[in-house]
């Protein structure tokens, strides 16, 4: 996976006013989807956010179930100076949770709690 963008916004769950970076290159917005169905980035509308064994939607976003669940992201590319402004509602700490993992098993950029604490990895 590659790509190009200055910054990237994920709303998984909710707050009622997104305090974004001016003018992000890519924007999930999640609060409101539909169980099921993937979320169209809003910015250019080209890629999906596809649910994964089956989180469900809500006013407030997406709900993972802390096991398996996740949304996969159509590939795209970043470099350069990035940055990633997300918003994510622990209702638990399990084990090394991801909030986002871009890229692959070596090669990657991920947000997580560190092991089964509060503390955050980036
Ligand atoms: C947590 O994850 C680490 C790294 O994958 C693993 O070594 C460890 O056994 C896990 N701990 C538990 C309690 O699952």
């Amino acid at each position: 996976m590659k790509f190009h963008v200055s910054s990237l916004l994920l709303v998984l769950a909710g707050l009622t006013t997104i305090h974004a970076a001016p003018n992000p290159s890519k924007v999930f917005d999640f609060r409101g989807c539909t169980t099921g169905s993937p979320v169209t980035e809003s910015v250019h509308e080209t890629l999906l956010a596809s649910p994964i064994n089956g989180p469900t939607c809500g006013a407030d976003g997406l709900s993972l179930d802390g096991n398996d669940d996740y949304a996969d992201i159509d590939d795209f590319e970043f470099g350069g100076t990035t940055s990633f402004e997300v918003y994510v509602k622990y209702d638990s700490f399990n084990n090394y949770s991801k909030v986002f993992k871009f890229g692959g098993s070596s090669d990657n950029v991920a947000l997580e709690n560190l092991a089964a604490t509060s503390t955050i990895s980036w």
